[in-house]
């Protein structure tokens, strides 16, 4: 067994070292923020991951792992440190690797033996020869720090499963010996292991995951051609995920993808290709095309229900994912900063992210569950797909409403049940059921993707041909 010390006790940090702690090595967990330090002190686990808080418990009261802010203390004795800090986008887009930068001062200046310094965070490429100099520049001794890049993969809400069952282990570094023994530390995970350069590494975790964003990106441009043409595209996608050329995978049309990692890497990546004069046109197509994506919501409300001034609109999730109460770059914000702008009243219910969402929308009104949001509202608009949204009773939902108007930007609920039960309901991509419960209620019939295609049709045919 180990000694392994972990730097930030954020998303990947505190689950990394929990992880290790689990397999038996014994674990430094250092950490800058001292409320965060003392809460874990206390087996209060600052983040929602499932499964985390139980794992943390046995492991600090058993001495398998500890908290400190002291780097002396934290890398005493260690054979390894994985420095796991954030790397947040820049203005420009640029990654900001000022804790990354930090955090190898500090261990170069606080170790006090030989060390294997693993770069877990997202990183632009060439930075881990950034950290060998930065190691080289400030040690205490003679000791040499080998870099391994380390790059993680694990999904926010899903972090504890992935930490234990990795798709696979990627280690690159210019030294051989230290990446096989950054590998050895997950061998009993069985995992595929990949022994590559730092550079290979790095770019390998940009290419995964601006991929993931590329391929719903793909899906969302396709929903808004399914809308024009009556198609669900939830049947499309599941026709394509038969393909094993393909797999099942990040094919559903929604409202986009947010989080702290898909929008800043396609940034990233975007900032390394314009840094050396190259255009990345796919990937800028990407981008604009999930910048558009949550507003489809305001238009689908707005030709539902006329002007959107004084209307009352409920939002069911909040956090960038289920199983998260991360707020960073979560779509809820866009949508509802929108909706806010229009003149609408928003009411809300997220099961994890209410507390960081107050910080960031504080005019909303939070309610205690689903059907309080509801009541007397103009539409719902499902931003989430929290596994609760999905028990709902939707009767009981739409008898609460004003109006029973449901827009569901996940494409999670069933259409024709979401009638059954008494709603317009439109997804994203997908056929819109209900709209004559809305006559008599509404302005003016809301006029659909049938019905846009049909007055283009008669126009066509309507075209003089002796021209
Ligand atoms: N969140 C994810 O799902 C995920 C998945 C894969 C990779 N990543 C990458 O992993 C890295 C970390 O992401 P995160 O979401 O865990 O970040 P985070 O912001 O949740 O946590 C970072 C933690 O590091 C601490 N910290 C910062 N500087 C420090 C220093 N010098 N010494 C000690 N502690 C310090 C912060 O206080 C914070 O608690 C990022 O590069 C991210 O892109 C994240």
């Amino acid at each position: 067994m180990s000694n392994i010390s972990v730097i930030g006790a954020g998303y990947v940090g505190l689950v990394t070292a929990t992880g290790f702690a689990e397999l038996g090595h014994s674990v430094k967990l250092l950490e800058i923020s001292p409320s965060r330090v003392s809460a874990l002190e206390r087996n209060e686990i600052p983040i929602k991951e499932p499964g985390l808080p139980r794992l943390w418990q046995r492991n600090h009261s058993e001495g398998r792992i500890t908290v400190t802010g002291n780097y002396i203390q934290g890398l005493l004795g260690s054979d390894f440190v994985f420095i796991a800090v954030g790397t947040p986008s820049t203005r420009n887009g640029k990654p900001d690797l000022k804790w990354v930068r930090a955090a190898a001062r500090s261990i170069a200046e606080a170790a006090s033996g030989p060390l294997i310094v693993a770069l877990k965070s997202t990183v632009p490429v060439g930075t881990a020869s950034l950290v060998a100099d930065i190691l080289a520049r400030y040690r205490k001794n003679g000791h040499a720090y080998p870099v391994v890049s380390n790059p993680e993969f694990l999904r926010e809400g899903a972090a504890v499963y992935d930490f234990f069952n990795p798709t696979r282990v990627v280690v690159g570094s210019s030294d051989h010996k230290a990446a096989e023994a950054v590998g050895k530390l997950y061998k009993p995970l069985g995992s595929p292991l990949v022994i590559c350069d730092n550079k290979t590494a790095e770019m390998s975790k940009y290419a995964s995951n601006v991929f993931l964003a590329a391929r719903v990106s793909f899906m969302n441009e396709m929903a808004i051609l399914c809308d024009e043409y009556d198609v669900d595209i939830v049947k499309v996608a599941s026709i394509m995920g038969l393909d094993p050329r393909f797999g099942s995978g990040y094919l559903n049309a929604g409202l986009g993808w947010g989080g702290s990692c898909l929008p800043k890497d396609v940034r990233g990546l975007l900032y390394m290709a314009k840094s050396r004069g190259i255009s990345l046109h796919i990937i800028r197509a990407v981008q604009r095309i999930n910048q558009q994506q949550p507003y489809i919501v305001i238009r689908k409300l707005q030709r539902l229900l006329g002007s959107l001034e004084g209307k009352t609109v409920g939002i069911l999730g909040l956090s960038f994912k289920p199983g998260s109460d991360d707020m960073r770059e979560a779509r809820s914000i866009l949508v509802i900063s929108r909706l806010e702008d229009e003149g609408c009243r928003i009411r809300a219910y997220d099961p994890a992210a209410m507390e960081g969402s107050a910080r960031l929308l504080p005019r909303v009104v939070y309610c205690r569950d689903a059907y309080e949001v509801a009541s007397g509202c103009d539409a719902l608009v499902l931003v989430t797909e929290w596994d609760e949204f999905k028990e709902l009773d939707m009767k009981k939902l739409a008898a609460m409403m004003k109006r029973p108007v449901f827009v569901d930007g996940r494409n999670v609920l069933q259409p024709d049940a979401m009638f059954e039960a008494g709603f317009v309901y439109e997804g994203i991509g997908r056929r819109g059921f209900g709209y004559k419960k809305l006559e008599g209620i509404l302005p003016s019939r809301p006029r659909t993707g049938r019905n846009r295609a049909a007055r283009r049709k008669t126009a066509l045919a309507e075209e003089p041909t002796n021209r």
